[in-house]
């Protein structure tokens, strides 16, 4: 029997996998830059019926935290070329609000929504990594002013994506009248921190706007959320952890006049699957064996923004304070580090683990049963599954995990409808 309410899947593909050292196992695919191998991936969520593939993204070469994710394709480009090679699974792409312009960014995800005819989704991050400034020729704003910029930044690209009317291509022969200029407008934007006119020179998409996707989980990261996003990536260490940050950007959505239905939140999951419970912690244990001290506290610096080496590793957590840094996965792990006593070295494999997402390990039903039970009890709407490694560390999620998940009626069996909107459920926007 199918129930009322579905899961979505989400895959973030980030590197050869989300285990920083995940390109060491025996098997597994050692380059991001492999077109081939990606399109495999993508064939592969497409046959487990995932709602979207996600690529992340950095504006800079530091192999110092995960190596395998120094090198990559431009998320936007290797979409386009994922666009023909796939039919039916969401195709999202980070862009960043702070090293980027409004104008290009609407018209690079129109371009994409058209290309892939209606299966365009735009992760609008604010960039957290100082390191990107230096090739931007601007330092990174702090915090509070990257989010500010970032509002007005989605409110001028959502107008753009508006300007057009979805019948205002005429292209009459025998009149002559290609366009009919009373159906696009300029949304003569003059901002605080953009001045834009408009319209974008690409017509209305077929999902109407692109969906937007956000992941940023601190105060404004939530507010700009719940004001324009309609899928949040959220980062968590447990399902108390997890229900809290669901209800909190769910709480705030009445008040732009959206119903909590209009946002899917999908917490970042990091599965490692065995045949048993007991399989699967030798495979995570197996990862972690890999990790090299260096990379894993690079990461761990890079996520608690402040250079962590200066501390034993054998001693406790220090107090830290919140940086301008990202502010949610410091947060997070730090949490978890409090409840559980951890030493440094535990909170840097942890960390390293999954970049500070939660790892889940087990059988495909102990899988299955903890994603129901997250699902069930509102700390999701689905997830966001981050592969430690390719292939084999997605097939096993995709051929053992996704069949129970579907015997149950918790994730579709087949696509249905033709846009990404469609498979989240959310009406084609009217033009603002
Ligand atoms: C699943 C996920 C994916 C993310 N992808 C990117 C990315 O591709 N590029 C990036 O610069 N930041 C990325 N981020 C970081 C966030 O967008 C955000 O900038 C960061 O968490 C800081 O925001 P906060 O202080 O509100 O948490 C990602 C975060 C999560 C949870």
């Amino acid at each position: 029997m199918t129930s009322a309410r579905q899961m979505h899947l989400g895959l973030f593909i980030l590197g050869t996998g989300s285990h920083i050292a995940g390109w060491r196992y025996p098997g597994a695919i050692d380059t991001f830059q492999d077109l081939g191998a990606i399109q495999e991936i993508a064939r592969t969520a497409e046959r487990g019926k995932f709602d979207l593939i996600f690529m992340g993204d950095n504006l800079y070469a530091d192999p110092g935290s995960h190596p395998s994710y120094t090198l990559r394709l431009e998320p936007l480009t290797m979409m386009a070329a994922l666009a023909m090679s796939t039919s039916r699974i969401g195709l999202g792409a980070t862009a960043s609000t702070t090293y980027n312009d409004p104008y290009s960014v609407a018209r690079a995800f129109a371009s994409l929504d058209h290309i892939s005819k209606g299966r365009a989704a735009w992760n609008a991050v604010t960039t957290s990594n100082p390191a990107s400034g230096a090739n931007f020729g601007r330092d990174l704003p702090d915090h509070a002013l990257r989010y500010e910029i970032a509002d007005e930044f989605v409110q001028v690209v959502t107008g753009l994506w508006d300007g057009w009317a979805d019948d205002a291509l005429v292209a009459d022969r025998k009149t002559g009248v290609y366009l009919d200029p009373a159906k696009l407008r300029s949304i003569n934007h003059c901002g605080k921190y953009f001045k834009v006119k408009g319209p974008l020179n690409i017509g209305r998409c077929p999902q109407g706007r692109p969906i937007v996707l956000q992941a940023g989980g601190s105060e404004p990261g939530q507010a700009l959320a719940a004001r324009t996003a309609d899928v949040v990536f959220s980062v968590t260490q447990d399902i108390d952890d997890a229900k809290a940050a669901y209800a909190s950007v769910k709480k705030r959505l009445p008040a732009f006049g959206r119903s909590p239905d209009s946002l899917t939140v999908l917490p970042g999951v990091m599965p490692v699957v065995g045949r048993t419970d007991r399989e699967a912690r030798d495979k995570l244990n197996t990862l972690q064996s890999y990790l090299d001290e260096t990379n894993g506290l690079q990461l761990l610096s890079d996520r608690l923004g402040q250079d962590m080496t200066a501390y034993d590793l054998d001693g406790p957590v220090p107090d830290l304070p919140l940086t301008e840094g990202s502010q949610t996965f410091a947060r997070t792990i730090l949490a978890k580090a409090r409840r559980e006593g951890m030493t440094l070295r535990d909170l840097y494999n942890l960390n390293s683990a999954a970049r500070g997402h939660w790892v889940l390990c087990g059988s495909p039903v102990t899988i299955a049963d903890t994603l129901e039970h997250w699902f069930n009890e509102r700390a999701a709407d689905g997830f966001n599954v981050m592969p430690p490694y390719f292939h084999e560390g997605f097939e096993d999620f995709v051929d053992l995990v996704v069949p129970i998940l579907q015997e149950r009626g918790l994730f579709r069996a087949e696509y249905e409808g033709e846009t990404l909107r469609d498979l989240l459920g959310l009406p084609r926007p009217e033009r603002a």
